[in-house]
């Protein structure tokens, strides 16, 4: 365990992965079994995961990028067409479009909430009057719903797609007239991407998923995530049957570009034994944002130091915890204070700087500083703090005691 000079107290990191004896028992199974891919622990994973989060389908994949890239395949997305996302999430929600060479659009977000602004991307719609959006990505960040309802009754209008990046959003809800709905398990968008890296609420090293409610994307998507390849509907009609009209057994056809998308037995192993978990890890994440918003106004009471604020009828997953800090009040820069945080041994992030100023893509969307203010107003006060189940109690006194100390110089030379 890392220790440092100043505090003999334990580093905590912004997130880690929780991996129990039993998941490791999972593992061990499957390394024992006849498959150590392509067998029967990511059908179970992917049955696992359509239960949680109420899904008709889900395709598991490599990654959650994969994840998003296999999306926009199996909408077709691809060059003329633009992708409309939101500047405040990895960079991976935006280049998922770019590796079919569609078109990236940023829309700005709501900067209490860091989620894309509805009334931004209407007027975004609005202006497309040629119809090139094919879809708009609104991210969950942090765990936090956005909000589907809006996005998919203006995208649908606009006739396009919704597919939601809800990488940090596994076990998130919202409540619609009365009715909750589980993210990847409703008809506000067609396709929802999930992650299970190892910061994840589910940790399975790498991995993804998609969940969709139709029937039609889920086969594509489970093509393209096996390079394309398909044995149904064949075009060489004489290679794929045999004389008496009965199928040649090994024959199998690639009439669409895929990919290698899978995931492992190995990783979905782990993922199952871990969802099992979800309910109470999310649990415990609901009970530490708690305490650490009392702690917060508690200890800046003027708002010069403010949580993310959380919408009406939401169910957040807290994958992260975000602060607002006025930097400016406290005369101290972010590097400092996450310096400072360090020697405390508290580690700290930022998520994220705008995915549009990205030199990639100043260069290919011709974007620039100016073009989504609220994004860099959000991401100029933004600081990530350690947020994972295992945090006690007191390590979140902790968090908040250095984080005081470190913006007022309190004990620092
Ligand atoms: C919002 C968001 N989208 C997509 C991804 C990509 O997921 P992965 O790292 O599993 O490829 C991440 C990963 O950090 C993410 O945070």
């Amino acid at each position: 365990m890392e220790v440092d000079t100043r505090t003999d107290k334990p580093f905590l990191p912004y997130g880690r992965q929780h991996v129990t004896d039993e998941d490791i028992r999972a593992v061990v199974e499957v390394l024992k079994s006849d498959y150590l891919t392509q067998g029967p622990a990511v059908e179970a994973f992917e049955e696992a995961l359509a239960r949680t989060v109420g899904a008709d389908n889900v395709v598991a994949c490599s990654n959650g990028t994969a994840a998003l890239h296999l999306a926009m395949l199996a909408m077709g997305v691809g060059e003329g067409d633009v992708v409309v996302t939101t500047p405040i999430t990895f960079m991976a929600s935006a280049n998922c479009a770019r590796y079919t060479a569609a078109a990236v659009q940023f829309v700005d977000v709501d900067p209490n909430t860091a989620l894309i602004d509805p009334d931004r991307l209407e007027r975004a719609l609005q202006r497309d009057r040629q119809k090139k959006i094919k879809a708009v990505i609104p991210v969950h960040f942090a765990g936090q719903p956005a909000d589907l309802i809006r996005v998919h009754e203006m995208a649908r209008e606009h006739g396009a797609y919704v597919v939601d990046d809800a990488c940090h959003a596994l076990g998130a809800s919202f409540t619609h007239r009365d009715q909750v709905y589980k993210l990847g398990g409703n008809r506000y968008s067609d396709m929802t991407a999930f992650s299970f890296h190892s910061v994840k609420h589910v940790a399975m090293g790498e991995g993804g998923a998609v969940a969709t409610a139709n029937p039609d994307l889920a086969e594509r998507l489970g093509r393209f995530r096996n390079h394309g390849i398909q044995q149904a509907y064949p075009v060489n009609s004489h290679m794929a049957y045999a004389s008496d009209g009965t199928p040649n057994p090994w024959y199998h056809e690639l009439q669409e570009l895929g990919f290698n998308y899978r995931v492992s037995d190995l990783a979905a192993a782990l993922g199952r034994s871990q969802l099992m978990r979800l309910e109470g890890s999310l649990k415990r994440r609901r009970e530490i944002a708690a305490l650490y918003g009392e702690l917060i106004r508690e200890r800046f009471e003027g708002g010069e130091v403010s949580p993310l604020a959380v919408r009406p009828n939401v169910s957040h997953a807290y994958h992260l915890y975000v602060v607002q800090v006025k930097f400016d009040y406290f005369g101290v820069d972010r590097a400092t204070v996450m310096r400072r945080l360090r020697e405390a041994n508290i580690g700290s992030q930022v998520h994220y700087i705008p995915v549009h100023l990205q030199p990639y893509y100043q260069k290919h969307s011709g974007t620039g500083p100016g073009d989504c203010p609220m994004a860099e107003q959000y991401y100029a006060r933004a600081l990530t703090i350690p947020m994972y189940p295992e945090l006690a109690d007191t390590d979140c006194e902790r968090v908040i005691d250095e984080l005081a100390r470190a913006l007022r110089r309190v004990g620092w030379k």
